[in-house]
């Protein structure tokens, strides 16, 4: 059996490379990526996006008993997915909500996927939980939160978002026998996670009510008080309120203060989706402009947006840590020896993961060796950046811009004196996507095609701005052009 076993641990010795090996492997990975922030800056070389249906190569390659050579390996992921649909770490990137990617940040996962720590419980590793409990500490803070309050970083918005409706669903006590009763208040532009995590967490039959918007499609608070009134008055339970700080179509922020103050007077659980907006926060701007939100029950911010992480964080944050740890903590035989005898919470009581990435490490790292000076100054350069293009597109003829922008998203459409002016702006977006050195998304608000600039990639500077705005005018001027939409201009 010694033998056999051997024979065995011989074989799999190829998963754990000497140092001459994990120096090659390190080597040809390290240098491709180089290769890639070597040219990342130039949108000609390296574009924001590109229509090819590549991927195929990679279905064929069979996950077999032999390997591939690494250079083949990397071959095929240079060619098949990283030159081919949307490129989010580009400065060209204005479409959705673009995120980050900064370098210290890989490291800091490099870092943590091999030493693999586990983060999931206080007994297992008391510095990575404490380290992660630090950086929600922080978050706490500035969003001014109290002390008492829990969070978790998870793996993105749409599960931070979950894991508030769930905590808010067990607070507020809801069951399957009352659900028909109880009344959720949504803004007609919530992020559809939150329609998700309704479903998720059970809460279909709910009623929830999408209150109309004000003309800057923030949620209309006389419409919100109207609703909550009619619905009392039809013996329903209106129990949870969810508002925005930053929504994706617009970039509008709630009226947070108002709603708090209404949701208090009613006792409904107030929840703020700050997955976009919420590290805005860092500046004096987003200070004022999110002002109530010390006053909510729930918050989600994702430090893959706001703070420019890569992708695969975003966190919840609940005042009353009480109702996160009641909804999570679970006791089980085979977890023990994870009593935990600090005053710690572990991630595992407050979230529905057990094992988990480490992902404190990622987060605190660049926040530890930048410190916070040049996240402000990123933050700051991507509102001044969107009021400067605000301003730039105001110029250009034949255009209806969407309302001042609160943060940095601007909407805008194009339209022309003939023709349909939905497929006039569908026609601009498709030649700005073929032509690829900047990406905008669209989106149909009212029922109507809108193009939007989304500013937020942390390599998007006054350059690539300008570079944008070229674009778009070239773009417009070639439909323009077009038989068809050969008006009066
Ligand atoms: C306002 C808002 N909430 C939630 C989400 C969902 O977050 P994630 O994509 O990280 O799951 C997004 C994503 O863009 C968002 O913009």
């Amino acid at each position: 059996m010694r033998d056999k076993i051997k024979a065995y641990e011989e074989q799999a010795k190829a998963i754990e490379p000497d140092a001459r090996q994990r120096r090659t492997l390190r080597d040809a990975i390290v240098n491709y990526t180089e290769q890639f922030l070597e040219n990342i800056h130039d949108l000609e070389k390296i574009p924001a996006f590109r229509v090819n249906d590549t991927g195929i190569d990679l279905t064929k390659q069979p996950i077999a008993d032999e390997p591939i050579d690494l250079e083949k390996a990397i071959g095929l992921v240079a060619k098949n997915v990283d030159n081919e649909g949307l490129n989010p770490a580009s400065g060209g990137h204005f479409g959705y909500i673009p995120g980050g990617g900064i370098y210290s940040s890989s490291l800091g996962d490099y870092w943590a996927d091999i030493t693999n720590r586990y983060a999931g419980v206080f007994f297992a590793n008391s510095g990575a939980v404490r380290m992660e409990n630090h950086l929600i500490n922080w978050m706490k803070e500035f969003i001014g939160y109290p002390q008492s309050a829990l969070g978790n970083l998870a793996s993105g918005g749409s599960i931070a978002n979950l894991t508030a409706i769930v905590a808010a669903r067990d607070a507020a006590g809801i069951r399957a026998e009352n659900i028909s009763k109880q009344v959720i208040y949504l803004s007609k532009q919530a992020h559809h996670c939150i329609n998700k995590a309704i479903n998720i967490a059970g809460l279909r039959e709910c009623q929830v009510r999408h209150i109309s918007l004000d003309d800057r499609f923030r949620m209309d608070m006389e419409a919100l008080k109207i609703a909550i009134e009619a619905d009392l008055a039809a013996g329903l339970n209106p129990w949870l309120l969810v508002g925005s700080a930053g929504t994706t179509d617009t970039g509008a922020v709630d009226p947070l203060d108002i709603m708090a103050d209404i949701a208090r007077q009613h006792g409904l659980w107030l929840h703020v989706d700050a997955a976009y907006g919420g590290f805005f926060m860092l500046t004096e701007y987003g200070k004022k402009q999110f002002r109530g939100i010390e006053k909510s029950d729930s918050v989600v911010m994702d430090p893959h947006k706001g703070l420019f992480l890569p992708y695969g964080i975003g966190v919840v944050i609940v005042r009353d840590g009480s109702a996160l740890r009641n909804s999570f903590a679970y006791e089980a035989s085979y977890m023990q020896d994870t009593v935990n005898l600090a005053d710690e919470v572990s991630p595992a009581d407050v979230s529905p993961e057990l094992t988990k990435p480490f992902r404190g490490l990622r987060m605190w790292l660049p926040l530890m060796i930048h410190g916070l000076k040049p996240f402000r100054a990123a933050l700051d350069e991507k509102l001044l950046l969107t009021r400067y293009l605000y301003q730039q597109l105001r110029q250009i003829p034949r255009i209806v811009l969407g309302p001042e922008p609160e943060l940095t998203v601007i909407t805008f459409r194009f339209v022309p004196d003939d023709g349909d002016a939905c497929q006039f702006n569908r026609e601009v977006a498709g030649k700005i996507h073929e032509d690829g050195r900047v990406f905008l998304s669209t989106t149909t608000i009212d029922g109507i095609y809108t193009l939007r600039f989304a500013i937020l990639a942390f390599r998007a500077h006054l350059e690539s701005i300008d570079l944008a705005l070229s674009i778009l005018k070239e773009k417009y001027e070639e439909v323009a052009g077009q038989a068809e939409f050969q008006g009066r201009h």
